[in-house]
């Protein structure tokens, strides 16, 4: 399976080295995106979803210390000298994040970042040719009147348009990953519905695997065929998106499912207590200071994703708590 995968991260770990001590926000992570299709990856705030991705693109600061193996096809990034992820980032993973406007250029035409972006990869391409191209990518990820869109500056663009021009950069060069980081959260929800479409619209008709890193389990619902669950640096629940939201057996995961206002319930129950304090994460299962079901033998070692039922789920008690669905 892994031959095939688009991206494929093994006991990948991220520490970050602090005044306060070593962060530990990354603890082991392993998952394998294949073409074309869509993993969702959610948890709490903190959880290590972002930086479980910045890691393996490279985009973390010095202060992070970066263990295990991220592979896009015979390539390994963990380790790699920038060298090597500038031309990965160009070429083969892509990622969009949250706040468009911030990674635009205020100064410089839409058009002509986008035509940057295509000339970086492509040296031998004519400017004329680079900026005909940015208008085609900007037609693709349905921006109307692209022509005359590519001569606007970003401040003239609306949230949800400047997220399809981001959109439009990070599939210039045909990418295999486009790892989109909350690509949807500060946009209304038609605008929000809009910007997922174009997303589905690429892998579907480019093949490129997706990381669709959300809190909103309505998008994960809508749009992953995958979904992963993490909970203090560790993934502690994976499985096809439906098992997940109708046969889950990690307790963390129905606390998720129960707080979320998206799928329509009408009294909502969050998850008592706060994320774990990733300087000294709890030993044994991190999530026992906050989970009912929690009992002595939750202290022992950390617990390993295993399949149970229709889910592969790190919790020691979930067999004995499937009977509780
Ligand atoms: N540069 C840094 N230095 C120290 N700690 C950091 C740094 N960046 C992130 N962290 C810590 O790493 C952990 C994981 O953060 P991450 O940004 O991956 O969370 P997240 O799951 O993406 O949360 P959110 O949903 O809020 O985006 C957190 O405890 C965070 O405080
Ligand atoms: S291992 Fe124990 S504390 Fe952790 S989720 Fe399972 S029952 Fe709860
Ligand atoms: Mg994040």
């Amino acid at each position: 399976m892994s031959t095939e995968s688009a991206l494929s991260i093994r006991d990948l770990r991220v520490t970050f080295k602090t005044l306060l001590g070593n962060v530990q926000a990354v603890r082991g992570v392993s998952l394998d995106v294949q073409p074309g299709e869509v993993l969702g990856v959610v948890g709490e705030s903190g959880s290590g979803k972002s930086v479980s991705f910045l890691a393996v693109m490279g985009l973390l600061g010095r202060n992070a210390v970066i263990e295990g193996s991220a592979k896009v096809g015979d390539t390994e990034l963990v380790g790699a000298n920038q060298r090597t992820l500038r031309k990965v980032r160009g070429n083969n993973v892509a990622m969009i994040f949250q706040d468009p406007l911030s990674a635009l250029n205020p100064v410089h035409r839409v058009g002509a970042q986008v035509a940057e972006m295509v000339l970086a990869h492509h040296h031998g391409m004519s400017k004329d040719d680079a900026a005909k191209r940015a208008v085609e990518l900007l037609d693709i990820v349905g921006i109307p009147q692209p022509e005359q869109r590519a001569r606007q500056y970003a401040h003239e663009f609306s949230g949800g348009m400047r997220q399809r021009v981001m959109i439009a950069m990070a599939i210039a060069n045909d990418p295999k990953v486009l790892i989109a980081d909350e690509p949807t959260t500060a946009l209304d929800v038609t605008v929000q519905a809009q910007i997922l479409e174009v997303i589905d619209r690429i892998r579907k008709e480019m093949g490129t695997a997706v990381v669709l890193i959300t809190h909103d389990l309505g998008v994960v619902a809508r749009m992953a065929d995958r979904v992963q669950v993490m909970y203090a640096g560790r993934v502690v629940e994976r499985a096809d998106v439906h098992s997940l939201f109708h046969q889950s057996d990690h307790p963390y995961t129905r606390g998720l499912l129960a707080s979320q206002p998206t799928l329509g319930r009408e009294r909502l129950s969050p998850i008592p207590g706060a994320p774990p304090n990733m300087l000294q994460p709890p030993s044994g299962c991190a999530f026992r200071v906050r989970c009912a079901h929690a009992a002595p033998e939750c202290a022992g070692d950390v617990p390993e994703l295993i399949q149970v039922r229709r889910t592969e789920t790190a919790c020691v008690r979930a067999q004995e708590l499937e009977a509780l669905v």
